[in-house]
């Protein structure tokens, strides 16, 4: 039903091939327990990551209506505001971000190097900003600015994370329910970063059609379960709604929140653990701010016996290009 409904809506195809599902063997034969990754870090556009899905779609929108400027908002190491200015960058299109320095960082590396240097390389026009508390009304006042200028914007929300750039991760949740069945394994989770909620929710509302037995536990990365799992379900409810489809009765929100301390954008002692142990045992990467906390979940969940039996697969979202903003200051 979600994927006869999913085809509705035009999609800018940027990731044409599905995203390899891998099993991690030297890491599983350290824990004694099978774990897997779906490569979105691999996603093709400017090093990758899970914004590629939502913007096959909200681009799309972008290009329907005409416009010629993309506009957006986050973090000066926002893996979200990197790929949303290679897309300008690739359609000759605009791109105008604000940026705010939400951990008041005076460390050279993360106001200049990782995604921060890449949208210099992409021409993207850098507004820095106080704080982004009001980040719709902040974008929107921006519109308003570039409209009286001639241009014509189209606002791309914090992440990606409205309706229709979550359909991005309805998707790829039925991407993944393809390969686990090829797989014939039963897994015990899905693991992943949750933070402007769109990559959970669409990828829990496809799964919980699609395999409903399969959890979905979401890491938080910016705020804590009180705060995030309304995020979670009401962006899912959204989706549906986009969708005109009823959410599925096995939809649930998990969360996890025990990994991100001390705030959005600062690892903690887990998450250097995380990307340190993976780096050396896999020669894969992980990221300060987001799957270097949820693969510190993961770890500790399966230390902690919080899953049941079965593999375990963790959603790699990517966020690699930032090790360059944090290292070596925050990573040693
Ligand atoms: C590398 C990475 N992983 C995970 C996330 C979280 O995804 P979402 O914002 O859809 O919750 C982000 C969001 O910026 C990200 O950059």
């Amino acid at each position: 039903m979600i994927e006869s409904q999913l085809a509705r809506f035009p999609r800018l195809e940027l990731v044409t091939a599905p995203t390899a599902l891998e099993k991690l063997e030297r890491l599983s034969a350290s824990l004694g327990r099978e774990v897997y990754v779906k490569r979105d870090d691999t996603t093709t556009l400017a090093m990758g990551g899970n914004k590629v899905r939502k913007l096959e779609y909200l681009a799309a929108d972008a290009l329907a209506q005409g416009a010629d400027t993309l506009i957006t908002a986050g973090a000066i190491q926002s893996n979200h505001v990197r790929q949303t200015a290679a897309l300008a960058a690739r359609l000759g299109l605009g791109c105008v971000a604000l940026l705010e320095n939400s951990i008041a960082s005076t460390d050279h590396n993360y106001l200049t190097n990782g995604n921060r240097l890449l949208l210099d390389l992409f021409g993207t026009h850098v507004e820095p900003i106080e704080n982004l508390d009001n980040a719709d009304a902040q974008l929107e006042s921006l519109a308003n600015r570039l409209r009286s200028e001639g241009k014509k914007p189209y606002s791309v929300p914090i992440g990606g994370s409205n309706a229709l750039g979550a359909l991005g991760y309805v998707r790829a949740g039925l991407e993944l329910a393809a390969q686990i069945r090829k797989t014939g394994l039963t897994f015990a989770a899905v693991v992943l970063a949750s933070g402007s909620a769109g990559t959970h929710s669409g990828l829990a509302l496809a799964l919980s059609e699609a395999l409903p037995e399969l959890p979905v536990i979401g890491v938080t990365v910016s705020r804590i379960d009180a705060a995030q799992r309304p995020k979670v379900q009401g962006l899912a409810e959204l989706t549906a709604q986009l969708l005109r489809v009823p959410l599925p009765e096995a939809f649930k929100v998990e969360l996890w929140d025990e990994y991100f301390a001390p705030a959005y954008g600062i690892p903690n002692a887990g998450t250097q653990a995380a990307i340190k142990w993976v780096a050396s045992q896999e020669g894969l990467l992980l990221d300060p701010a987001y799957t270097g906390k949820a693969m510190a979940g993961l770890l500790d969940g399966i230390e902690r016996g919080r899953f049941a039996d079965g593999p375990i697969l963790f959603l790699h979202t990517g966020g690699s290009p930032s090790l360059f903003a944090y290292h070596p200051a925050k990573l040693d």
